[in-house]
């Protein structure tokens, strides 16, 4: 596989302003969702779900690619027409989650690996034959009390640069997905600290593992104080830690930084994503933009709810939310955008 192949990829989907939609909810976080909303734990209802976001008319004038969980890329739309064609055919770059969940890391209780390695470069030429074109690992990092160890941040680190590597040899440009998690009560300082902690870990193991820079992407967290502090930031300290922090540790070589939501709100996602590019987009050598789940999602999956009824008005939805994420990335978001009529 060529790296020119790979490099083309990773620039494609960061092009033009448009972001990532993470639609790749494992099986339990799916169910877990849809049993908020009332909606049956089944697999069609799954499907049809996903039916519901990948035909959404207008969708790939702001979404350059989908991240798709492996039952959704063996699932077809009621037309029959197999999902991952749907995307291709929607204008939309597929890409597949490939980790399998992160699990207790052992001896360090409260911290979490993730696990997939083993059998991953039979499953990864799979996936490529079947036309994905990138792939996703996420790793999860807990600040607490002594918490990260330096056990857990140099573990994952390690699978997801061997991940990385992987990948790039099936053509498949890795989406490296190191989460520092917004639970707790640590100060935005704090997050700082260890999520640039993290990066170097992770830049290392890449470096070390031969991972070419022009073929990722990164999907970090944003620089936040933990849900349950007291100081809270505006949305322009946010931008500014943020950019700070991946200033010294990014390497610029990597074409994009697409950022998970992470629980944030729908809004404070699109506000802080805005402010980053207003203030900054001349400074970072990467793109700036979104690979969001949940605040892309959300507004549509409560207002679908199950029903077929509710599909357009959810399909609108999404496609606002994708939208204002578009202006974000030109630094153009603003809550004006959000007014109902
Ligand atoms: P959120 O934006 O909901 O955090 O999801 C992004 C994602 O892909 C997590 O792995």
């Amino acid at each position: 596989m060529s790296t020119q192949a790979l490099i083309n990829t990773a620039n494609a989907l960061v092009a033009d302003d448009k972001g990532l939609l993470a639609m790749d909810e494992s099986n339990p976080t799916c169910n877990k969702r849809f049993a908020q909303l009332g909606i049956p734990q089944t697999a069609d209802a799954r499907r049809a779900y996903r039916e519901l976001i990948i035909t959404t008319p207008g969708l790939g004038a702001c979404i350059s690619g989908a991240i798709l969980y492996d039952e959704t890329i063996r699932q077809a739309t009621r037309e029959e027409i197999p999902f991952v064609q749907a995307v291709i055919d929607a204008g939309i770059i597929p890409g597949v989650k490939v980790d399998a969940g992160a699990k207790e890391l052992a001896g360090h209780p409260g911290e979490k690996v993730t696990e997939g390695l083993d059998g991953l470069r039979g499953r990864l030429k799979e996936y490529a034959q079947m036309g994905l074109r990138f792939a996703k690992w996420r790793a999860v990092i807990v600040i607490g009390d002594g918490l990260p160890s330096r056990a857990c941040i140099e573990a994952n680190a390690h699978a997801l640069a061997r991940y990385a590597a992987l990948c790039q040899e099936v053509g498949l440009v890795p989406i490296v997905e190191p989460e520092v998690l917004m639970d707790g009560e640590h100060t935005l300082a704090r997050c700082f600290a260890v999520t640039e902690q993290v990066l170097h870990t992770v830049f290392d193991q890449i470096n070390t593992q031969g991972v070419i820079l022009e073929g990722m992407l990164l999907k970090p967290n944003m620089v936040l104080p933990g849900l349950s502090c007291s100081q809270q930031e505006t949305v322009e300290a946010v931008a500014d830690a943020t950019v700070r922090c991946f200033l010294r540790a990014v390497p610029a070589a990597v074409p994009g930084v697409v950022f998970l939501s992470g629980g944030q709100s729908a809004e404070l996602a699109s506000a802080r994503l805005s402010a980053m590019n207003a203030g900054f987009k001349s400074h970072g050598p990467w793109a700036l933009s979104f690979s969001y789940g949940r605040a892309l999602q959300q507004p549509a999956m409560d207002i679908w709810s199950g029903q077929a009824a509710n599909v357009k008005a959810a399909q609108q939805a999404l496609l606002h939310r994708a939208q204002c994420n578009r202006a974000a990335r030109r630094g153009e978001y603003s809550a004006t955008m959000e007014v109902k009529d």
